[in-house]
């Protein structure tokens, strides 16, 4: 028996009502090292629960290799919010949307190119099984029905918005069950007729998400869910930016607002987010309304939640607090101290070398008669380089990609010749060949798959084929660049400033005292840092964000090792750290 159950219009966990007052926090986000903390301050705002969802695609870099070590292992996030009181729901994939990259499946799912995601076919399902023999028999201990926290999971993610294969939702039912999955299981959708036929499963409860218009859409999920509790499995207290647009943030008065209506209705509710965290790595995913409108997800997860990306208590978190507080849900523990945040200052980048001048360390070369998707190759994140020459003298030709995901910048004989983006058809490459020919180099940055929507099925570099005016080029050398070891480039002492084209630069921090810091590239293009060997995502000057996240623990006392990528130029040789972030401007 299950400990939670829902019936006669309550959850009830072991007899007594309980009422979930949850928050979204995902352990893939936050360094494991601070997140005691951020379930700490979940606590002491007045919630019972944490749920988070499973990222696939970290925990399966590779078909059949598994890694559940440092930020993958969930198994000792669930049992930190264990230890400390907290109820846990776990939304376990295979498929999270959650602005990650790919939704969270692996993207070695598409090197096949007859893959189906997301229904009943069998070369998709096969691999969700293995996953899951893997996958599930770790939460068993866990389990409330073990005495352990986990008290509820879901199937799916709000499948209804994207299908309407009821055996698929089934048959990742009967695979929890049968791995011995004892606990409540539910569904969530948004709170729409066509959404809710699609994503829900006859037996299993129903829940929705939603930002606001509480009162419809609990009376629609009562259409669908006649006994259960209703429950808002995702409120969107605050929202995510894409590279390019405004911060979005929302009042916290709005959000008390809404909240209390829940509560009035007798509603069960989970924040989407609690704490929002970073997109480290490459793993932030991407938008897509419609084929031309591709809109990558930034670094930042801040969300303007209750905590800030670096875990700060908001305004909203003390504005939920006082609601909750006058529902009953009184705080359940002490805010932590805060965690020191340090301005190092300026650093200047001394060091450098050339992404062309290490592609042998980077990579091995790849012989192929055409240019193929970094799947493909078996490479999931980062960058891949596509390099041939073409014969002359020609006259003046555009140069055609067909098609390339996300963002290339040409090389003509080793010179910069123009970047061609997906999203924007107006970026064109002309030029024309001399009698000797030229070597054409084609660098594309995969700026994460698209998570959500009609055109998951994102396969990145370039796809299908290159042109030069009308005339298909083949005979490619291909390297592929996941830069998830830069242990072998070798620095020469130099200034950043002035160079052109894709360097990698080195600096070196001194912190005696490691804390958290926010590193400004004011005056820098476009690229990626790492911080001693972690990648801590990418930054472009389009904003919004201005600054990234660096977490303490990152740092250690002495020197620390600063690398960026810049793929364009800098202005300067230096980098700033302080110690408040700046995530831009807002509407
Ligand atoms: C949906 C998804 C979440 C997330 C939010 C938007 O509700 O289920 O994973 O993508 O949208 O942040």
């Amino acid at each position: 028996m299950p400990l939670l159950e829902a019936t006669n219009g309550q959850f009830t966990y072991d007899g007594q009502p309980l009422r979930i007052i949850s928050g979204a926090i995902h352990y893939f986000r936050t360094v494991p090292e601070y997140w005691h903390d951020r379930l700490q301050k979940l606590k002491a705002c007045g919630f019972n629960t944490v749920e988070t969802y499973v990222a696939w695609n970290l925990h399966e870099p590779r078909p059949g290799a598994y890694n559940f070590e440092g930020i993958a292992d969930i198994e000792q996030f669930i049992r930190t919010a264990g230890e400390l009181g907290l109820h846990v729901i776990v939304r376990p994939s295979p498929y999270i949307c959650a602005e990650w990259e790919f939704g969270g499946l692996p993207a070695w799912l598409l090197a096949d190119s007859d893959m189906r995601l997301r229904c009943f076919h069998k070369p998709f399902l096969d691999r969700v099984d293995a996953y899951y023999d893997v996958l599930l028999p770790k939460f068993k201990p866990l389990l409330s029905t073990n005495g352990g926290p986990i008290i509820a999971m879901q199937i799916e993610n709000e499948y209804g918005s994207y299908g309407n294969d009821t055996k698929y939702l089934d048959y990742l039912r009967q695979g929890m069950i049968s791995r011995g999955i004892d606990v409540l299981l539910f569904t969530s959708d948004g709170p729409t007729d066509s959404m809710l036929q699609g994503g829900t499963v006859p037996g299993v409860l129903a829940t929705v998400n939603f930002g606001s218009r509480v009162g419809e859409a609990f009376a629609k999920l009562r259409e669908y869910e006649a006994n259960g509790p209703v429950m808002c499995m995702e409120f969107w207290n605050g929202w995510f930016d894409h590279w390019g647009e405004h911060h979005h943030t929302r009042d916290a008065g709005d959000v008390a607002r809404v909240l209390e209506e829940m509560l009035q209705e007798n509603g069960s509710v989970n924040f989407y987010m609690f704490h929002g965290g970073t997109n480290f790595g490459f793993y932030s995913g991407a938008n897509c309304p419609a084929p031309n409108q591709f809109q990558p997800t930034i670094t930042s997860y801040d969300y303007d939640v209750l905590l800030t990306e670096a875990g700060e208590p908001t305004d909203k978190f003390y504005a939920v607090r006082d609601v909750l507080a006058r529902y009953g849900f009184a705080p359940g523990a002490e805010l932590p101290k805060p965690i020191a945040k340090r301005a190092y200052g300026k650093i200047r980048t001394d060091r450098q070398t050339g992404l062309f001048d290490s592609l042998d360390v980077l990579s091995e070369p790849i012989a192929s008669v055409y240019p193929q998707p970094m799947e493909k190759l078996g490479q999931n994140y980062g960058f891949i380089y596509y390099e041939t020459r073409i014969s002359g003298p020609r006259e003046k030709h555009q140069l055609n990609l067909q098609d390339v995901a996300d963002r290339a910048l040409v090389f003509v004989d080793d010179r910069f010749a123009g970047t061609i983006e997906r999203w924007d058809p107006e970026t064109k490459v002309s030029f024309d060949v001399p009698k000797e020919g030229v070597k054409l180099g084609i660098l594309v940055e995969n700026m994460g798959r698209i998570n959500y929507g009609s055109y998951m099925k994102d396969r990145k570099g370039i796809t299908e084929g290159v042109r030069f005016g009308y005339q298909f080029l083949f005979d490619w050398t291909i390297r592929t660049l996941p830069l998830d070891d830069l242990s072998g480039l070798t620095f020469e002492a130099g200034s950043a400033s002035g160079q052109q084209g894709p360097v990698f630069h080195k600096a070196t921090l001194q912190a005696d005292h490691p804390a958290d810091t926010f590193l400004y590239l004011d005056g820098w293009t476009k690229g990626v840092v790492w911080v001693n060997g972690f990648n801590i995502g990418r930054y472009w000057n389009k904003g919004p964000q201005k600054s990234l996240y660096v977490p303490g623990p990152l740092l250690r006392a002495g020197d620390n090792e600063i690398v960026l990528l810049e793929l364009h130029g800098t202005e300067t040789a230096e980098i700033e750290f302080k110690d408040v972030p700046d995530l831009g401007p807002t509407a």
